[in-house]
């Protein structure tokens, strides 16, 4: 059976993925109607449901079918996914459908405004791997002369079958809690989920689930959509009166006005759905395989234990004391040791040298390569701190161009961290940084990047640009433009995404780096919550989760080393304390517990994820890879009474025996499933255990 369908009789396009169907018709006015997105259907079954769809008619009474990309103009007053303007001053739009094509799973489906040069194309993509379908949309100015405005161009609406009720999951939070899931019931109303600081956020995720409100962890039907995108973005997800469920989204925050100048065309992010019957968990497992197989570059690369200095020395950093971490980093069998914030320009706080990106000659007399070079001869990868978007004031580099920061003229420079943001939609400023960062690599030996971005937009202008607005797109464009010259003029250099913590996480992004910083809060209490949120979306092959010291400089919480290690082992393992500071026996339990994470590594990042338990007192996930399980079980505290397990495992084999790797002890598949894995839990607070069970 094809990808993809046309039924010209009722100019009905069937979508179709492994265990999905998606499908859209043209109604009689040209726009394009959503028919179906959820369970596979048969071209009989679609050509059905496209019969009942409503026809064209008036959004005002809820009775219009709901439309690929709500426009604006007419008898439309939902939120609009495209706003646009001509030089007249008319607005809106008004369809004529001007054909299709198709190539390997990707639909086009072109459509031109009757009067105006606008052409609008509506893009599907669908693979024979994944039941997630790529979506976005590109808007051309076909005139000659004149410019048209763009209020908002979403890149897809997605609507869901009529049902009494929908629940949203949702991610907010902030810095120090990224990632916290929260679910809600879908008030009829229009409910904006964004980010108007030019990044991702920290606050809000552009991740969305959608379920009736019976959904489970592994059961139940869910809907679930990811936007593509590193800078400002906005859902807006609207339920009516008359119980229509849509959301629209896209890049670009409210306010925003783009110029679209002749012959000029406007591509939007990726906007991806997926929807599964398996519940939460099963929608989080079809976002990963994804992720693994159409997000990342290297998803086949096992990701190197990493040390990062940021915890042990922040600012302090020069060559002597990173040579003694290095040595003891060397010690536990870390794979990659990574030199953060404070090496270079006039950079020993926060308050000067972000810009000025060569070694400080105080810290480093001799530069980076001695240090690069003993971290190599001991058998690790070379990695380095950079924030490329930013400057503080007191640096040579906003001596010399303090233009090429965002600004608005009589308007404060407001300063975060004591810095400003460089506008890397300009040209030349978007060169100036490809042009250090591919000599800093060049010349250091640079295996790994962690590329950071500490605060948000503000005072966001261009002044002289005749479409200032557009900086809100290209300055994202540029970091994504940069990242992707640089890895494939260094095609070994990998990339660690970060942005204060976790705020750039997106599949944007992920599309250019490896992984993802999750949070500055290392914390591995609070960490169990920020890694549910952040495996909603995101393999654990992406989370960076390091171990530091205890107490936790975040939030003076004593932890035992070996809890901290088995919930940072749920992720890209780092560790990150003050390793000089550590004694011979905590030295000697963390170099085994990095051997036992990488014995365990294959099954965590390239394994199969099952969230098993999160009950409050015991939270648990499971990695199924080949013939083996991982189990990672957390208890940060219990009551009296309270022996938690056994913990009812997943996806093994009735059939099949299962041997602990560690105490030999063996259960039978089918028992592992129904009963549960009995679980070893040490007594007190903070108890955790792992479980490697082989066939
Ligand atoms: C924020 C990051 O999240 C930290 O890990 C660290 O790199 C600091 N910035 C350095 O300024």
């Amino acid at each position: 059976m094809p990808h993809l369908l046309f039924e010209p009789h009722q100019r009905l396009w069937l979508l179709r993925t492994p265990a999905t169907s998606y499908a859209v018709r043209l109604d009689e006015d040209d726009n394009v109607r959503h028919v179906h997105w959820g369970a596979a259907l048969t071209p009989a079954q679609a050509r059905e449901l496209a019969e009942r769809t409503p026809p064209a008619g008036s959004s005002f009474d809820g009775t219009a079918g709901a439309e690929e990309l709500a426009g604006e103009g007419g008898a439309r007053f939902g939120p609009p996914g495209l706003q646009v303007r001509f030089a007249d001053g008319t607005r809106g739009v008004e369809w004529r459908y001007a054909g299709h094509d198709d190539e390997d799973g990707h639909l086009r489906i072109h459509l031109d405004d009757r009067h105006y040069p606008l052409r609008v194309t509506l893009h599907y993509r669908v693979y024979e791997d994944s039941d997630v379908i790529e979506r976005w949309t590109t808007v051309e100015n076909r005139d000659e002369r004149l410019p048209i405005t763009v209020q908002r161009c979403d890149s897809a609406s997605w609507t869901l079958p009529r049902r009494r009720d929908y629940r949203v999951s949702h991610l907010v939070g902030g810095w120090n809690s990224e990632f916290q899931l929260r679910r809600a019931g879908v008030p009829v109303a229009e409910t904006v989920f964004t980010s108007r600081r030019g990044m991702t956020s920290h606050h809000a995720n552009p991740w969305l689930a959608l379920d009736d409100g019976t959904a489970g962890e592994e059961h139940g039907e869910v809907w679930s959509t990811a936007l593509a995108w590193s800078g400002s973005w906005r859902i807006t997800l609207h339920r009516d009166p008359a119980g229509r469920t849509t959301w629209t989204g896209g890049h670009g925050h409210e306010g925003l006005t783009w110029s679209l100048a002749p012959g000029e065309t406007l591509d939007t992010p990726v906007f991806a759905g997926v929807f599964t019957t398996g519940g939460f968990g099963a929608a989080s497992r079809a976002w990963h395989a994804y992720v693994g197989r159409h997000v990342l570059a290297h998803p086949g690369e096992p990701r190197p234990v990493l040390y990062n200095s940021w915890e042990a020395t922040g600012f302090d950093v020069d060559e002597a004391g990173q040579a003694a971490l290095v040595a003891r980093a060397a010690r536990l069998g870390v794979e990659l040791f990574v030199v953060d914030d404070g090496w270079f320009g006039g950079r020993v706080s926060d308050r000067a040298g972000l810009g000025d990106w060569t070694p400080n000659p105080d810290r480093f007399p001799h530069g980076l390569r001695p240090l690069s070079a003993e971290v190599h001869r001991l058998g690790m990868l070379f990695g380095l701190w950079v924030e490329p978007e930013m400057v503080n004031p007191d640096s040579d580099l906003y001596r010399a161009h303090p233009d090429w920061v965002l600004h608005m003229a009589h308007r404060d420079r407001t300063e975060m961290r004591h810095q400003l943001v460089l506008n890397l939609a300009r040209p030349d400023t978007c060169e100036w940084a490809h042009a250090w960062l591919d000599r800093l690599v060049d010349e250091h030996d640079i295996d790994f990047l962690k590329w950071d971005a500490n605060r948000p937009f503000t005072e966001a202008g261009w002044p002289g640009h005749p479409d200032p607005d557009r900086l809100w797109i290209e300055h994202t464009r540029s970091v994504y433009q940069i990242i992707d010259r640089l890895r494939a003029d260094h095609p070994g250099l990998r990339i660690e995404a970060c942005a204060g913590g976790g705020g750039r996480a997106d599949l944007g992004i992920l599309a250019r780096t490896d992984q993802v910083w999750t949070s500055d809060n290392t914390d591995a209490v609070d960490r169990i919550g920020i890694q549910h949120g952040f495996s909603q979306l995101f393999p654990a092959q992406v989370m960076g989760a390091w171990v530091t010291d205890s107490p936790n400089v975040a939030t003076a919480r004593e932890t035992p080393l070996r809890f901290r290690f088995h919930v940072a082992m749920a992720g890209a393992l780092g560790v990150g304390g003050d390793l000089t500071s550590w004694t011979e026996d905590e030295l000697k339990e963390a170099a085994e517990m990095v051997a036992t994470y990488k014995r365990v590594r294959p099954a965590v990042q390239h394994g199969t994820a099952y969230r098993l338990a999160g009950d409050g007192a015991l939270t648990a996930v499971g990695y199924a890879h080949e013939d083996q399980f991982v189990v990672l079980a957390w208890c940060p505290s219990r009551p009296f009474g309270h022996e938690p397990g056994p913990l009812r495992l997943a996806a093994l084999d009735p059939d099949a025996t299962y041997r602990d790797q560690d105490t030999g002890a063996t259960y039978s598949g089918a028992v592992l499933m129904r009963s549960g894995l009995p679980l070893s839990l040490p007594k007190g607070d903070h108890a955790s255990v792992l479980v490697h069970l082989a066939r």
